[in-house]
């Protein structure tokens, strides 16, 4: 088999780069090692930018995005036993969706399987060759038959765990830092119990509210790393997401637990993303602890910034934007490391030093929400503006 572009990995970075492929008629093949059942069942991220949006419309695929997607113009913060509001719309004119990256990978799978271009699940024993020359191929095992297909170039868009990475180890230098808390991540059959999104910082941790629709709630508590889900009974989670929100008015009545999990929080970063014609995108690249909600939306501009890349190459055989994808890319990966760590330090509890560290918080928060240029400033890497793809 031949082909232009080879992508490992069918999460939000593999699918979406397919699909902008797949519209310029380049083509390309995915190759996924789990089944179509399990990448669309994968409960994760939930929040899209107006970036993202745009790019999910213009590929196509942003028809259910937009009408079921939950539109918000506003965040709540709850500290001290008082809540205070910040419209990011009023700030910056723009809005974010709450839509579950499951649906979006439901609808990139839809938009695929509509082309010509393969899209196969559970490939095992995926490796990649030659991408340090001019012919590269991916080797696998799929429906009981060792393939190879040769390409141009390989995408790897397997996820911070995948094998792409490690095949250009000797070309990285990885940024990283690992946090000293982590998240019971719940995602529960409640209605949720307020329009908004509620960022707690209470002195026993973050509780962070959020929903994936208007009859599921999307939950997390601030736990230790080494906690164990099934330790966490339905009323112990009710009980302490209450007491984190203690002084707002709503009443926790629990709901049946659809899932719950532990999330550690990290930070990483590869530079540069590329090698040869080797090239990473989304968590095969980075990291960014999931309190801006940002790590979905990175998957999908390096997608993007890679696929202009990708068009002005085989329209003008010139790959000077293909070798400028990485620096492209990680000023938005930097810019949304720095702002999912300043909010992780904004909000946990710190065992070290408690107190010290409760009253930074609340110096920080005040300003933020006070009516100052900080709220303004604060607003705008929420929703993600300006995005970094306009540069190309
Ligand atoms: N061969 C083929 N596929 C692989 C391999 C492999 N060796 N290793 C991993 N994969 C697949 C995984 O099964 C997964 O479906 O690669 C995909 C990677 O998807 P994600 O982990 O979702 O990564 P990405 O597409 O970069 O999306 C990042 O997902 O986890 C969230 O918070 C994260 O929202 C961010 C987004």
């Amino acid at each position: 088999m031949r082909t232009k572009v080879a992508i490992v990995g069918a999460g939000p970075a593999g699918l979406m780069l397919g699909q902008l492929l797949s519209q310029m008629n380049i083509s390309n093949i995915i190759v996924e090692s789990r089944s179509r059942e399990y990448v669309e069942g994968r409960s994760r991220a939930g929040q899209i930018t107006p970036a993202t949006v745009r790019i999910l419309t213009q590929s196509g695929v942003g028809e259910r995005v937009h009408a079921e997607g939950m539109k918000h113009s506003t965040l709540q913060f709850h500290y001290d036993g008082s809540t205070r509001e910040l419209d990011f719309e009023a700030l910056t004119g723009q809005t974010v969706m709450i839509y579950g990256q499951q649906e979006i990978i439901k609808d990139l799978v839809a938009a695929r399987l509509r082309t010509e271009y393969p899209l196969l699940f559970g490939a095992a024993n995926v490796q990649v060759h030659g991408t340090d020359g001019n012919s590269p191929s991916v080797t696998f095992r799929h429906d009981g038959r060792q393939q190879s297909v040769e390409c141009d170039f390989v995408v790897g868009c397997d996820g911070f765990h995948g094998i792409c990475r490690p095949q250009i180890a000797d070309a990285l230098t990885c940024y990283s830092h690992a946090y000293p808390f982590a998240w019971l991540a719940v995602l529960a059959e409640m209605t949720p119990i307020a329009k908004d999104v509620i960022f707690s910082s209470h002195e026993t941790g973050l509780a962070l509210f959020t929903m994936r629709s208007a009859k599921v709630s999307r939950i997390y508590l601030q736990c230790s790393p080494d906690e164990d889900p099934n330790e966490w009974s339905a009323a112990r989670i009710w009980d302490l997401l209450q007491s984190r929100i203690e002084g707002r008015p709503e009443k926790v009545d629990g709901g049946a637990i659809i899932e719950k999990s532990i999330v550690q929080l990290r930070s990483f970063v590869a530079e540069k993303m590329q090698k040869g014609r080797l090239f990473l995108a989304g968590d095969a690249a980075h990291i960014v602890p999931p309190t801006a909600a940002k790590g979905l939306n990175l998957a999908v501009s390096d997608a993007n910034i890679l696929a202009r890349g990708f068009e002005h190459f085989y329209a003008s055989d010139k790959d000077d934007l293909l070798l400028s994808y990485s620096g492209i890319a990680l000023k938005q990966v930097w810019r949304d490391v720095q702002f999912s760590h300043s909010m992780a330090m904004l909000l946990h509890r710190y065992d070290d030093n408690a107190q010290f560290h409760r009253r930074l918080q609340i110096a920080e928060l005040d300003r933020i929400l006070g009516t100052g240029p900080a709220a303004q400033n604060f607003a705008e890497l929420w929703v993600g503006s300006p995005p970094f793809t306009a540069s190309i």
